[in-house]
């Protein structure tokens, strides 16, 4: 099978298109034909391995660990491990494929049944593939850290890109009014998937004016812990999902601080990819109530242009690998 690999840390251009055998499933485990995989941030930090946090967190401390990058996944079962249950060859699947050594950008790839869901039925594969950990991390974020409530006023900063395009919509199915923050040539899209307010940072610095939110995701940019306090209403929660590694850090070193010393909580995520939110977000799409918004499709051999996209850090929502195998069923 075709599959794109790495030997080392660097730029995309370490990547490279190889024929290697196919992978034979596990007795837990199911073989999948890939037919659409989406890029990450979390591949970006893999490839080059920044931060460094990222080779003694897993990734390998010389060289990666897992040679093929992907996330992200939809395809089709092929063959089923001895003790699998769940699926049979044939049913279309999507998943986060993180948590078990990743190996998206490839024709094939296979994985405990538990990393997967079956495939919302009304949407293409390259849109499932767009869905998993972008999906799971702003659902983990709004709803569990969140604590999110219909009627509360919540903003997502970083509204226009993959995490924050579903935060918008499943914030918005929460009963929740959305304020969406993004850039002025993003400012329409982010209206167009349910966003009431939305504001353009490069006008306007939201955690300046009077405006006070029950719940700030952070999927990006950059404001300190005390301006995004400052816009908390008294009982507010803010949750960092992304953005600058400052952004982060704070989030996880003071938060914990700041929550305990008074009425607002503030802190980090590190969302976890699992098969129960895979399928609460199925049912969401099923119902109509978000649909993943896709910026650029790619073909397996241009991972690396994907990749170099992502990376430029401006994506209108998802990048998307659609496998050339694709096009033949
Ligand atoms: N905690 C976790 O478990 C977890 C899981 C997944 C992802 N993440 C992290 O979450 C972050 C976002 O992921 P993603 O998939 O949404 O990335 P992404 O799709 O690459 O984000 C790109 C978007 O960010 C917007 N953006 C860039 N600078 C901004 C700023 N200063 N203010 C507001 N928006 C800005 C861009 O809009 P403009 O072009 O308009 O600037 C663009 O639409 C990444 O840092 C990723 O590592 C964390």
């Amino acid at each position: 099978m075709k599959a794109i690999i790495y030997h080392k840390y660097g730029s995309p251009d370490v990547l490279e298109l190889k024929e290697i055998e196919k992978p034979t499933p596990k007795d837990n485990e199911v073989l999948v034909k890939i037919h659409a995989a989406s890029v990450n941030a979390y591949d970006w930090h893999l490839l080059r391995a920044d931060p460094f946090l990222v080779r003694l967190m897993g990734g390998g401390l010389l060289k990666p660990k897992n040679q093929i990058l992907g996330a992200d996944i939809a395809g089709r079962v092929e063959v089923v491990g001895r003790k699998v249950k769940q699926f049979q060859p044939g049913d279309e699947v999507f998943g986060d494929i993180s948590g078990c050594g990743s190996g998206g950008f490839a024709e094939y790839v296979s994985v405990p049944e538990n990393a997967l869901a079956l495939k919302p039925a009304n949407i293409t594969f390259e849109e499932a593939a767009a869905v998993p950990m972008a999906a799971v991390t702003a659902l983990q974020g709004l709803r569990d850290k969140g604590q999110i409530q219909p009627g509360q006023k919540v903003l997502i900063n970083g509204a226009s890109g993959g995490v924050g395009t579903f935060a918008v919509q499943i914030a918005k199915s929460f009963g929740a009014e959305v304020t969406g923050v993004c850039s002025t040539k993003k400012l329409e899209m982010v209206r167009s998937i349910g966003a009431d307010q939305v504001i353009d940072y490069t006008q306007e610095d939201f955690t300046q004016n009077e405006q006070r939110y029950d719940l700030i995701l952070a999927a990006n940019g950059y404001h300190s812990l005390s301006d995004y306090k400052r816009a908390l209403s008294p009982k507010g929660i803010y949750v960092a999902t992304g953005g600058s590694m400052a952004q982060i850090f704070q989030a996880m070193l003071l938060g914990p601080w700041v929550s305990m010393a008074g009425s607002k909580k503030m802190g980090a995520l590190s969302a976890k990819p699992n098969q129960k939110d895979l399928v609460f977000m199925k049912e969401l799409l099923e119902a109509g109530k978000a649909v993943p918004v896709i910026d650029r499709r790619y073909t397996l051999s241009e991972a690396a242009d994907a990749l170099r996209y992502l990376g430029e850090g401006h994506a209108r929502g998802k990048v998307v690998i659609t496998l050339e195998h694709n096009n033949k069923t």
